[in-house]
């Protein structure tokens, strides 16, 4: 760096230049932002061995032994770091406040299994009146999670000894439901990159796995009651997730304060479900008269179909235990329907004169059996646009209009009454040279003209990562660090939305998620521009570091 630095000394990058922070110096900034965070100049420094305990009125949660654990681990990588350093200690003690031995942990209540209820919210104080010991007080476990995480993000080095400086924050999310979908039909996933996903996400204190598990191109759910939908219709019989494994990918989230919402869309996006669906479920489509040997949407004329989605959603609601289910319905052609005569018997006999009917018809099956199983349910925007009738309760996702049409469609579904989540201008699948995390950065999921009513129902926003072109081999890489962007936008405050002060925070952050094993790409400013992004002090090492990944 320092041959960087006299390189460009003179021209207009001095300023940059002397804000480059050598890694002892990093500023111990917290991503996202802190609703309220007053950091002072006192500093403490951190004990190798800090100890973690819980007050004696707090109740044992049961994943609060595994919490410690993660976080002490991380804590302890930072001493590694330290020593690493090829300059020697000159560090004196006098200088800090005092001695951090023990992070005090208060939590008011066990919630067990996070929802879209959870109480995410904590409070952290670091130095005075006990220098020596950091008090986090939480509401349920996700807060200790959402705290321990803040702290740990606040470690920065003063002469080479991590120190945490007096700080106090209250913080809790603006948004309940911050997303993050994942495609494993169009590219089967591997557990383990599933997993490093999830400790992303926790790190960034996103809390849901939306899992579009199924698709067209393969059905990886192996289900017990339906085995040949995945025995026919994935890649192979070995590309498939198991409900064993599904469970332990449930729990590995729970721990990390993650829900795991499943998507099985229907009744489009269905042509891995034909070959194990039986030979009445997708719709023969017709030519000149004739079938013309390809398929359509399911079929929604026969009730054996409905049938099947019952017994695959009993055993999915037993699986995957969220409230929460993705119904799908995005992206229904119509064409296929049209062209079949008995779906034209059909509608004429049920008196249906449109195929957002017949949609209809499919999508109160499915809403029907969601409703008996105590679901909540999430729909893509079709559903709501078509005009199928939908309850106040349905969840409806905007996905389109990138370009800001979204904003419509955002006022058009809480006018009438619906929940909403933005997702739209958070497709991070779609890819163009440059930097791109400040187009999401900017993004309001409520700057839509509706009344403060309608903002209510906005539930937050999720960003999508759809699998056409990415797999074990660069998803990760490419959703970090720009999904940390939507994940500020739906934690911290509305005013809190300035790409300028939040390029060096992420450009921070970055690094911390490179020291931790993440392969988070480099791409918070062009080094053409400033060369002093991009560059990460910290050893980047995915194999050493994995293990605080999975
Ligand atoms: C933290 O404390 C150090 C040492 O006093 C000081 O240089 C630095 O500015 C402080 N950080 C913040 C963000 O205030
Ligand atoms: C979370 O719990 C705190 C008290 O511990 C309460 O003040 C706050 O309103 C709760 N938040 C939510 C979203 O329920
Ligand atoms: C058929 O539907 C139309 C409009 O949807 C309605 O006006 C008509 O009464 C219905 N006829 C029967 C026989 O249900
Ligand atoms: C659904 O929401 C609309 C608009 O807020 C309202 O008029 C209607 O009464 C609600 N329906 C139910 C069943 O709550
Ligand atoms: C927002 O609503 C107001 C009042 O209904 C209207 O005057 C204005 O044109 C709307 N703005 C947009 C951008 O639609």
């Amino acid at each position: 760096m320092k041959f960087l630095s006299a390189f460009f000394l003179g021209n207009a990058l001095t300023n940059a230049a002397d804000r480059f922070l050598p890694p002892w110096q990093y500023d111990g900034t917290v991503w996202p932002l802190p609703q309220s965070m007053a950091v002072t100049q006192e500093f403490q420094i951190l004990d190798a061995n800090i100890q973690f305990v819980l007050t004696p009125e707090s109740p044992q949660c049961d994943i609060i032994p595994d919490i410690f654990q993660r976080y002490q681990d991380l804590i302890r990588s930072h001493f590694k770091i330290a020593s690493s350093s090829s300059k020697k200690l000159k560090f004196s003690a006098s200088s800090a406040a005092g001695i951090i031995d023990t992070i005090e942990v208060k939590i008011i209540n066990c919630e067990n299994y996070p929802s879209q209820n959870m109480n995410e919210s904590y409070t952290l104080q670091v130095g005075s009146p006990t220098p020596e010991k950091v008090e986090l007080t939480a509401s349920a476990e996700w807060g200790v999670i959402h705290g321990l995480e803040s702290f740990t993000q606040m470690i920065h080095n003063i002469d080479y000894r991590p120190s945490v400086n007096s700080t106090m924050i209250t913080d809790w999310p603006r948004f309940p439901f911050r997303g993050f979908l994942i495609d494993t039909s169009r590219h089967y996933l591997p557990i383990s990159v599933i997993k490093a996903q999830i400790t992303a996400l926790s790190w960034n204190k996103m809390n849901i796995l939306h899992w579009h598990i199924v698709d067209l191109q393969s059905f990886p759910y192996e289900s017990q009651v339906l085995p040949e939908l995945s025995f026919l219709g994935s890649y192979t019989p070995l590309h498939v997730y198991t409900i064993h494994e599904i469970k332990d990918i449930i729990e590995f989230a729970r721990l990390r304060g993650v829900r795991v919402v499943p998507e099985f869309d229907t009744p489009g996006h269905t042509d891995a479900w034909g070959p194990g669906g039986g030979p009445k479920f997708l719709t023969p489509c017709y030519r000149n008269g004739e079938p013309d040997g390809s398929h359509g949407p399911i079929n929604p004329i026969y009730q054996e179909n409905y049938d099947l989605m019952r017994k695959l959603f009993t055993e999915v609601n037993e699986v995957f235990r969220d409230s929460y289910l993705h119904l799908g319905g995005d992206e229904v052609p119509f064409g296929c329907w049209k062209s079949n005569p008995d779906i034209t018997a059909y509608m004429a006999k049920n008196n249906l004169t449109t195929y957002a009917q017949l949609e209809q018809v499919w999508v109160q099956g499915m809403v029907d059996i969601a409703h008996d199983l105590k679901k909540n349910y999430v729909v893509w925007e079709e559903v709501f646009v078509n005009g199928v009738k939908i309850s106040n309760e349905t969840v409806v996702e905007v996905w389109k209009g990138r370009s800001g049409t979204w904003k419509d469609t955002m006022n058009a579904v809480t006018k009438s009454g619906h929940k909403a989540i933005l997702a739209s201008p958070w497709y991070l699948n779609i890819i163009s040279y440059g930097v791109d995390w400040e187009g999401y950065y900017v993004i309001e999921p409520t700057d839509f003209n509706g009344t403060a009513e309608q903002n209510k129902l906005v539930m937050g926003g999720s960003a999508a990562m759809w699998g056409e072109f990415v797999d074990g081999t660069n998803i990760l890489q490419r959703i970090w660090p720009r999904a940390s962007a939507v994940a500020e936008r739906l934690w911290s405050d509305k005013s809190v939305n300035q790409p300028g002060p939040a390029r060096w925070r992420l450009n921070e952050w970055r690094c911390k998620m490179l020291a931790r094993g993440l392969p988070a790409q480099p791409a918070i400013q062009n080094p053409n521009v400033n060369p002093n992004f991009g560059y990460c002090p910290y050893p980047f090492d995915p194999f050493n570091n994995a293990h605080y990944l999975f």
